[in-house]
């Protein structure tokens, strides 16, 4: 780098310049280079937890959604190791809930399945935990099916940050860490969460749903059936 050009650091290979402050991530969604990711989105802090954006940085593992970009980093992220490395922890995340994707009515807009497609997923590899989580009906306008949930606290969020609601929660550990409520009830209906409300789609699977508007848009012409989540990388998510 030098004089006043934009500073760059190296994605698989070929420069990336990026703005003071950003993290990897953040630079090359926003010049269209896909970094595969499940818990990070533009309009959140990012949270690092699902660690499907690993990358290498100068040789060493981080996650490309909070480390920042610095001018000539050596960043690795289309590798084949990787790559596996990001298969496995979504075949491990499938296992985890119950994911039945042709019933599933965010099948087609679901970032899971998409990132699973686009790592090359053919089945789940690991041995199906099929845990008991029943669905909260509770709320006159929207379901809660917490078997889809990948905990990756957007609603958690979204319910805060923006709404300034905090419906939602994380709670226990390990294995059994979980999506929680916050009413006395435990229930969805019991809270003031609206349709309107950014955590009430905000949601990348199939866990907070809006009642009564199930299959609008067919299966089939949905946002990941018209595109690879990769070929949608620019300026989205
Ligand atoms: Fe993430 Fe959806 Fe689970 Fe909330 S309900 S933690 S948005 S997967
Ligand atoms: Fe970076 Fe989840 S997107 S850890």
């Amino acid at each position: 780098m030098t004089g006043d050009a934009e500073p760059t650091f190296s994605l698989d290979g070929e420069d990336l310049s990026f703005e003071p402050g950003e993290t990897l991530l953040q630079a090359a969604m926003r010049a269209g280079r896909y970094i595969p990711h499940l818990c990070w989105h533009p309009d959140f802090a990012p949270h690092g937890s699902c660690r499907i954006c690993n990358v290498k940085v100068n040789g060493r593992p981080g996650a490309a959604c909070t480390v920042r970009a610095a001018p000539g980093l050596d960043v690795e992220s289309n590798t084949e190791e990787l790559n596996a490395q990001r298969k496995t922890l979504l075949q491990m995340l499938f296992v985890e809930g119950n994911h039945f994707c042709p019933s599933c009515e965010k099948s087609g807009n679901c970032l899971l399945q998409a990132t699973a497609y686009q790592m090359g997923m053919e089945g789940p590899h690991f041995e199906e935990f099929y845990p008991d989580r029943p669905v909260d009906a509770s709320h006159p306008d929207i379901l809660l099916d917490f078997n889809r949930c990948i905990l990756c606290e957007l609603c958690v969020r979204a319910s805060r940050d923006i709404d300034h609601k905090d419906v939602f929660a994380i709670g226990g550990h390990g294995i059994g860490t979980r999506l929680l409520v916050n009413s006395d009830s435990g229930k969805l209906g019991d809270t003031d969460l609206a349709l309107t409300d950014r955590a009430a789609e905000v949601c990348p699977v199939g866990v907070i749903l809006p009642k009564r508007r199930g299959f609008v848009i067919p299966i089939g012409e949905r946002r990941y059936d018209a595109a690879s989540v990769s070929d949608q990388a620019e300026g989205s998510r």
